[in-house]
């Protein structure tokens, strides 16, 4: 028997066969349980518009439940002369059940398939991606209010500017990823549409009920049209691909800033020995590699909007086998991004905070504007205030007073992490909208 779903008595050229299946064999392993889920919806639609008998429907549910069940035991595999896993779970059907199996593709194509399969996997995905990225708000918050009184030195131009703390450098990661956790939601909903019955693209002449598998794939809402259906692969893969790059841009900006915090020059933080790396030569050295790696690989991650735009810029309208690589693309960067946030979240709650770094003279001029200020509310016009400590400065004679009193909302004294709590919160109900 072929294992080729499209066979046509003749057997395709081994070297176009390895050329264009490519990496399918392995990354559709990800897929196999949503092609499943996809399959047994698509049978119980079958039964109800009359293309399946009562019995067919039993034996080949049977059937594919048994399949989801040796994919749950990593019991399942992409056979070596099988090009994807839509074709493998198809043949599996088929040599256990005769020529019934042979029946559950009426009204499909495996481009309807691997987009319904891509849309499971990436609501899934996204989903315990916002997890993994609420996960490290916590701690960021938790550290936040832990650290609310230490004061660090904050700059602009790299120069020291004014007080800052922990509390607020924290904090302000934490709000940072409430937007990334926007475009999360954004991503999940785009991925949260039914495309299948979109066949080849084109429909069927079946009279499929689209709003039945809708229901039964919980899907929040349809691709309607099923040119868009189609057209959204690609542009799910995108919107993904959006809000992973966003997540990484605010992780590996704080990795940069913990390199940076750790070097001896700045002495801010530091990690217990066993999360440091050693020097082949020198001796003394306690790097700070996790944070170099996470900075880069959050910089790659980057790069994977540009990357799926550019597979797909100019592809017209309908299904192309391009598209096959999105996969190769999108699936790494998915783990990636998975590991850098629990890792993230791992050397956070091990981070140790220097509380004393203010005490260095070298930061006196922090406070010049608290100074400043202080006059001001004594009396004294801006200007002229201003000019009094800038003077005190340019002879050499300024004193801090060392006393920050900051009350208004996202300050030092008053960082409103309840409030950002719960602005965080609001953004997540957006993943508990229910179907249609
Ligand atoms: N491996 C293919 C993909 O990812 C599955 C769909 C194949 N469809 C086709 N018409 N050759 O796109």
């Amino acid at each position: 028997m072929s294992t080729k779903l499209w066979d046509k008595g003749f057997e395709p050229d081994r070297m176009i066969e390895e050329y264009t299946v490519g990496q399918d064999r392995e990354l559709d392993l990800r897929l196999a349980r949503y092609d499943v889920e996809g399959s047994l919806a698509h049978i119980a639609m079958l039964e109800k518009i009359g293309l399946l008998t009562r019995e067919e429907l039993e034996s080949l549910t049977a059937g594919l439940q048994q399949i989801a069940a040796q994919i749950k035991a990593g019991r399942f595999e992409i056979e070596p002369d099988v090009e994807d896993v839509h074709s493998e779970v198809e043949l599996l059907l088929t040599r256990r059940l005769g020529d019934v199996g042979k029946k559950i593709h009426s009204g499909r194509s495996r481009n309807d398939q691997v987009l319904v399969d891509l849309k499971l996997f990436l609501r899934d995905e996204l989903r315990q991606i916002a997890d993994a990225v609420r996960r490290l708000f916590d701690r960021l918050q938790e550290q936040s209010e832990r650290y609310r009184e230490v004061l660090m030195p904050g700059y602009t131009h790299l120069q020291i500017a004014m007080p800052s703390s922990f509390g607020l450098w924290f904090g302000a990661y934490a709000e940072t990823l409430v937007d990334d956790m926007r475009m999360l939601a954004a991503a999940w909903h785009i991925a949260n549409q039914n495309p299948l019955g979109s066949a080849a693209g084109y429909g069927s002449s079946f009279p499929l009920d689209r709003t039945m598998t809708t229901r039964l794939m919980g899907f929040e809402s349809l691709h309607y049209n099923v040119v868009a259906a189609q057209m959204s692969r690609g542009k799910s893969e995108r919107a993904a691909a959006a809000a992973i790059a966003a997540v990484a841009a605010t992780v590996g900006r704080m990795a940069m800033d913990l390199c940076l915090f750790m070097s001896q020059n700045f002495g801010f933080v530091s990690l217990p020995d066993e999360l440091t790396t050693g020097s082949s030569i020198m001796p003394h050295k306690k790097n700070p590699d996790v944070f170099e790696i996470m900075r880069g690989r959050c910089n790659r991650l980057q790069a994977l909007p540009n990357e799926i735009a550019l597979l797909t810029t100019n592809l017209p309208v309908g299904y192309h086998r391009d598209l096959q690589l999105m996969k190769d693309i999108l699936f790494p960067a998915i783990d990636e991004i998975k590991r850098t946030l629990r890792m993230g979240d791992f050397m956070l709650a091990h981070l140790k905070v220097n509380e004393h770094i203010l005490d260095d003279r070298k930061y006196d001029y922090l406070f010049t504007v608290e100074d400043v200020n202080r006059l001001v509310l004594q009396g004294v016009p801006f200007r002229e205030a201003y000019r009094q400590v800038g003077m005190a400065v340019q002879r050499g004679e300024y004193r801090p007073t060392r006393e920050v009193h900051h009350t208004h909302e996202g300050s030092i004294g008053n960082l409103c992490t309840d409030e950002i709590r719960r602005k965080m919160e609001r953004v997540m109900e957006e993943f508990d909208t229910p179907g249609i």
